[in-house]
């Protein structure tokens, strides 16, 4: 089947790959890095479902070179890594490892050196085990942890890093590590977990300022972002699709944009000085990085949570169900594939926000399918970069497209099952090898510079 072209996409659109420190890195005790709670928690029996082996990664702290290698191959302008708190700061505060900001510092070098932009996360997901275990992001301590070691990363780095994300995804943190239990650290908190939102995204504010203070600039954040359809017409329904929107849209991106949160009944749940705090998180961003991947079918719960559900207390159970999306082709991770959702949210963005959205980027967006010829994965990002180039030409202002992943790599409770990679990782092996649709992102960047 031939395709019609992409449309073209504006001169100086950043073209790149992304990944994260725990799903690639491996050499969890390489020269004196502690212990992650994801370490832990992913070496617990009957934590992953596939059962594989988190500790290699895909050997990428050894493997670094060839990897890096492949952007090039690929012509991406920028490389979307993380910096592993515990590799930099082994016990969550105090000594700074040295040799484990070695590392990332080799790292920078070695993309500088092939022109490709370092664009580093400063936490996706891999906390200090010895923070979790002091109660992780239920404690406003952690957050100010935090900011010491982004004030580190960014005196070591910031002379060449052009473009800095804090965190990654704090709702998915919030929600599975803590409300749920499925991620580390493994509590089951449900509203109880509202604090880690808090502090996360305190964190996100206290350490834009320490950045900024070591001289790092154009910061930005990746929320995961998806336009939530309500699965039907009764109250339950749309109670549960409204409140899960709210959460998983707007807990952080309210804050964060505009000071405040989405809901009084969420602030009046958030522990310490909220109002001085909001001041904090709201700094004005550089940019902003959206996570997309689909848009949510949500209900009223499948029990019946929702009749406890009595305003904010504690309910048996969280009062909104997620429904199977029919209708749509799915990837091999059953996730519908929906490209015209990535529009939709980029418009709800621009219209909830307006001149206090900054401009934005795509931090993630893939899909799961085995296989190196993978004519489906080609599909699903050929529809969703056009769904992109329609979102801009009705007015969003994005200024580049991270695709999610170089390579195949841990997905966390999934394992190494669920491949995301543009390049197939044997994880027998280690060894590295281009799918076709390595080869089709070369040839989209290769003519947007035409
Ligand atoms: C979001 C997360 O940031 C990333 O770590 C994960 O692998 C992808 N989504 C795919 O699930």
């Amino acid at each position: 089947m031939t395709r019609e072209p992409l449309p073209t996409f504006p001169p100086g659109f950043l073209w790149g790959a992304s990944a994260s420190a725990f799903q690639t890195e491996g050499a969890p005790a390489a020269d004196g890095k502690g212990p992650s709670g994801w370490d832990r928690f992913a070496a617990e029996p009957g934590r992953i479902k596939d059962g594989s082996d988190a500790s290699r990664g895909t050997g990428f702290h050894d493997r670094y070179r060839e990897d890096v290698a492949l952007l090039a191959g690929l012509g991406a302008d920028a490389f979307r890594f993380s910096v592993s708190w515990p590799r930099v700061v082994p016990g969550g505060s105090g000594a700074v490892n040295t040799a484990g900001l070695d590392f990332y510092d080799r790292l920078v070098d070695e993309l500088c050196a092939q022109g490709i932009t370092p664009a580093p996360t400063l936490y996706h997901w891999d906390t200090p085990a010895e923070l979790d275990d002091a109660g992780g992001w239920l404690r406003r301590d952690t957050a100010y942890r935090f900011a010491e070691y982004a004030a580190v990363v960014a005196e070591r780095l910031a002379d060449r890093v052009p473009m800095w994300i804090t965190l990654n995804e704090p709702a998915e943190v919030t929600l599975l590590g803590y409300a749920l239990g499925e991620h580390a650290p493994g509590r089951k908190l449900l509203f109880d977990a509202l604090p880690a939102a808090h502090h996360q995204l305190l964190a996100h504010g206290l350490s834009v300022q320490a950045l900024r203070a070591a001289g790092a600039s154009n910061i930005g954040i990746a929320v995961s972002h998806t336009p939530v359809w309500t699965a039907g017409e009764s109250e339950g329904d749309r109670f549960g699709a409204e409140l899960y929107d709210t959460i998983s849209n707007w807990l952080f991106a309210d804050p964060i944009l505009t000071g405040a949160y989405p809901d009084e009944n969420f602030a009046a749940l958030m522990p310490g000085p909220v109002a001085d705090d909001l001041k904090v998180i709201s700094a004005p961003l550089d940019w902003y990085g959206v996570n997309y991947y689909n848009p949510t079918l949500v209900g009223a719960p499948a029990t019946e949570a929702l009749d406890s559900f009595a305003g904010f207390e504690m309910p048996a159970e969280l009062p909104f169900g997620i429904r199977e999306i029919e209708g749509y082709a799915k990837t091999d991770f059953g996730w519908p594939v929906v490209p015209d959702g990535l529009r939709e949210m980029l418009t709800a963005l621009s219209a909830r926000f307006g001149d206090r959205l900054p401009p934005l980027y795509i931090t993630e967006n893939g899909c799961s399918y085995d296989g190196v010829h993978d004519r489906a994965r080609i599909d699903y990002l050929d529809g969703h970069l056009r769904a992109l180039h329609t979102a801009m030409a009705e007015g969003v202002d994005v200024r580049g497209y991270f695709t999610w992943s170089l390579t195949d790599n841990f997905e966390w409770i999934e394992g190494v099952s669920r491949r995301f990679g543009l390049v197939h990782v044997d994880h027998e092996t280690l060894e590295r090898t281009p799918k076709d649709s390595y080869r089709w992102y070369r040839d989209v960047i290769r003519a947007s510079r035409r």
